[in-house]
């Protein structure tokens, strides 16, 4: 067993706390960082310390910090504390569209916070992998200009070379982020920079969406989680725009950890890796209450908006052809029957980091 110690920070949310889980299990010392912004962000749905109490009963080597990664001073302190093995960094403003209603808090936070995480690292652990969850929105709305196919239930790229997905050389600039995607844009291009300009051992995941029952879904983050939540709860699913035929690729938040360790196990400074289920666990919106339905024997309510949200992906699946090659022995473990079976609740195929054991 390790007896190394990780800085986790939004360690109550649906990544950093699947991250404080598996380290723990593995051994490691864990000090997590989340002030509950989520709620503040998107009210009781987001109220996350359920979680941060569920990781306190889980957990023997985890310290929770109710602490702002806005507040520079304390982070510089936290780190040089800490002198962490591995900083996580998961804190987030994590919504495309609340971030036009919260600019300030939205680049402080995402912006900002990653500033501050990466001086402290710089001063503190310097040689420690400094591992960011950027996201795809960093390509904003360029995916949209690819040639798409209009299918029964989803659309598709029509361009066969395009079968694996959206790869790291899309274009991050000249397109429309929405105010999220251009504060987590600008820490990417930052985090990326430490690792380039200091020879930091720093990695940024794009993610396509994250998913897994530890997370607070609410309508505005969380796509499949939230979801779920409304079909259990009888409550009324707003679809907006392209005729609900959107794709997305889900990656469950325990392979997002297995991936975060095997970069920790063998860093490279400046790496950028594109992150999500890929083509397997793509799926469309129409899709994906059609699947919610069969699981909980039940219709879900829906209104169709016939506006699509501002910057919003038609078609996005994940490349994750870079990744695999840097890291051939990661491998996804949770398919989409498993994960819609977990965020439906139905019991025995569900598996969490909670009942997973460390690799
Ligand atoms: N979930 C997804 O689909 C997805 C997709 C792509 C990228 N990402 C990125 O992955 C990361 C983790 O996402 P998640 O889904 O776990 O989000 P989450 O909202 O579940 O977790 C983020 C946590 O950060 C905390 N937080 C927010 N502001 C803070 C602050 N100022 N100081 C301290 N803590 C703060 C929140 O309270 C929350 O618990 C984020 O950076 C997000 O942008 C997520």
């Amino acid at each position: 067993m390790s007896s190394r110690t990780a800085l986790v920070t939004g360690s109550s949310g649906l990544i950093g706390s699947e991250m404080v889980a598996f380290l723990d299990r593995s051994g490691w010392r864990v000090h997590g960082i989340d002030n509950n912004m989520r709620r503040d962000f998107f009210g009781e749905a987001g109220d996350t310390t359920w979680n941060l109490e569920r990781l306190r009963a889980a957990t023997s080597r985890f310290e929770h910090h109710d602490a702002d990664v806005r507040d520079r001073r304390l982070m510089a302190e936290l780190a040089s504390e800490v002198r962490p093995d591995l900083i996580v960094h998961c804190a987030a403003q994590p919504s495309h569209d609340l971030a036009a209603t919260r600019p300030f808090d939205d680049f402080e936070v995402n912006a900002g916070g990653t500033l501050n995480l990466l001086e402290a690292a710089r001063h503190a652990c310097p040689d420690s992998p400094f591992v960011f969850l950027s996201t795809n929105k960093v390509y904003g709305d360029a995916p949209n200009e690819l040639r798409l196919v209009e299918l029964e239930t989803r659309y598709d790229y029509a361009d066969p070379e395009l079968r694996e997905g959206i790869d790291e050389t899309c274009r991050i600039d000249a397109t429309m982020h929405s105010l999220f995607g251009a504060s987590k844009a600008a820490a990417d291009l930052v985090v990326q920079e430490y690792g380039r300009y200091f020879g930091m051992p720093t990695v940024c995941f794009r993610g396509g969406c994250l998913t897994g029952r530890n997370q607070s879904g609410a309508e505005l983050h969380g796509f499949l989680a939230y979801l779920a939540r409304a079909i259990r709860a009888g409550r009324t699913y707003r679809i907006y725009g392209y005729k609900g035929k959107q794709v997305r690729d889900n990656i469950h938040s325990y392979d997002v950890c297995t991936a975060i360790m095997a970069y920790a196990a063998n860093p490279r400074p400046a790496a950028v890796y594109n992150l999500g289920g890929g083509r397997a666990n793509s799926v469309s919106l129409l899709e994906a209450v059609d699947r919610f339905e069969e699981l909980c024997g039940r219709r879900l309510k829906t209104e169709y908006v016939d506006e699509p949200r501002r910057g919003d992906h038609i078609c996005y699946i994940t490349d994750l052809r870079r990744f695999r090659r840097d890291y051939p022995d990661w491998e996804l473990t949770v398919g989409l029957d498993e994960l819609f079976a977990e965020l439906a609740g139905a019991g025995e195929l569900a598996r969490s980091a909670a009942t997973r054991g460390p690799l």
